[in-house]
């Protein structure tokens, strides 16, 4: 039997970028997820607010709650015991002051067993990033698509195509590092964009999703992966197997076969031994004979 996994921590993340070696890093929200994503051995996971649309049908980030976030973490944490767990702060939950940014990152911390926290947002947030650094949790910038501003940026689409958006981003992303950022996410960024920032990010690991292979790793959003998420599909997402669709076959099947009294089918319920039945016609027998008298 292979030994169990080692606790990811941060020395274990700088190794693999010293080494090369690409960091594994997805989005989840429940527990047999991340059962499962653990027994594949994937370093990192993103309980992100992203669930808002995922898990709770919602059309955009922005209802979900640290409630939502904690429920979720809590049970994303238990079933994913060694992973680096990141909790995603929502909308609101440190944007109004670095006071109220500090409060909620430790309660990802304190509340769902966090190794660190993913904000929003570049320069503007630098002073979010510092205070909770400072209070000794590690935190991560994300810049490109921020979904939180999606009607800011004009929709879901690619940020830094042009030459002043893409310095703006280079420029932010210096900004979250010198704040303390151990790692910043570059969502929907143009590759060599991300690429600039890989090379120049001197205390930084730098993940892309969706912006090219050369960041030091890679997060998808585990729905995009198994065609989970019915209303789009990002064209950086690659679909990895269909679970949507062997779930979707196994749904109408069940629906069919009760339908067509096929199941339950003899091994799918349980047995009362014939001595045990008897006695208990008997019972039912003289209860009523004792009524009727
Ligand atoms: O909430 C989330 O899953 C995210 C990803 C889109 C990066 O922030």
């Amino acid at each position: 039997m292979s030994e169990p996994r080692k606790k990811i921590t941060l020395p274990y993340l700088f190794k693999k970028v010293q080494d090369c070696e690409p960091i594994t890093w997805l989005t989840c929200y429940d527990y047999p997820t991340a059962y499962l994503q653990e027994q594949a051995g994937i370093e990192m996971i993103l309980v992100g607010d992203s669930l808002g649309m995922t898990m709770l049908g919602y059309d955009s980030t922005l209802p979900v709650t640290m409630e939502d976030m904690i429920r979720h973490s809590q049970a994303v944490r238990r079933g994913a015991p060694t992973a680096f767990l990141v909790g995603d702060m929502p909308y609101m939950s440190y944007q109004p002051s670095v006071e109220t940014a500090i409060r909620n990152a430790g309660r990802f911390m304190a509340e769902a067993g966090c190794d660190a926290i993913k904000l929003e947002g570049g320069a503007a947030m630098a002073d979010r990033i510092k205070g909770i650094v400072d209070a000794g949790i590690p935190a991560i910038g994300h810049l490109g698509l921020t979904p939180q501003s999606v009607s800011a940026l004009g929709g879901f689409k690619v940020q830094g195509k042009d030459a002043h958006l893409a310095k703006k981003i280079i420029d932010d992303a210096k900004a979250l590092e010198k704040a303390g950022a151990f790692m910043i996410l570059l969502e929907m960024v143009p590759d060599r964009v991300c690429k600039l920032i890989t090379e120049r990010a001197e205390n930084c690991i730098i993940m892309g999703l969706g912006s090219g292979p050369h960041a030091h790793g890679q997060l998808l959003i585990y729905h995009d992966m198994f065609g989970l998420f019915p209303k789009f599909k990002p064209k950086m997402a690659k679909v990895f197997g269909n679970a949507g669709e062997v779930i979707l076959k196994g749904l109408k099947l069940y629906h069919d076969e009760v339908k067509a009294n096929s199941f339950p089918a003899r091994e799918n319920w349980f047995i009362m031994p014939d001595g045990e039945f008897n006695g208990l016609e008997k019972l039912l027998k003289s209860k009523s004979t004792a009524k009727r008298k």
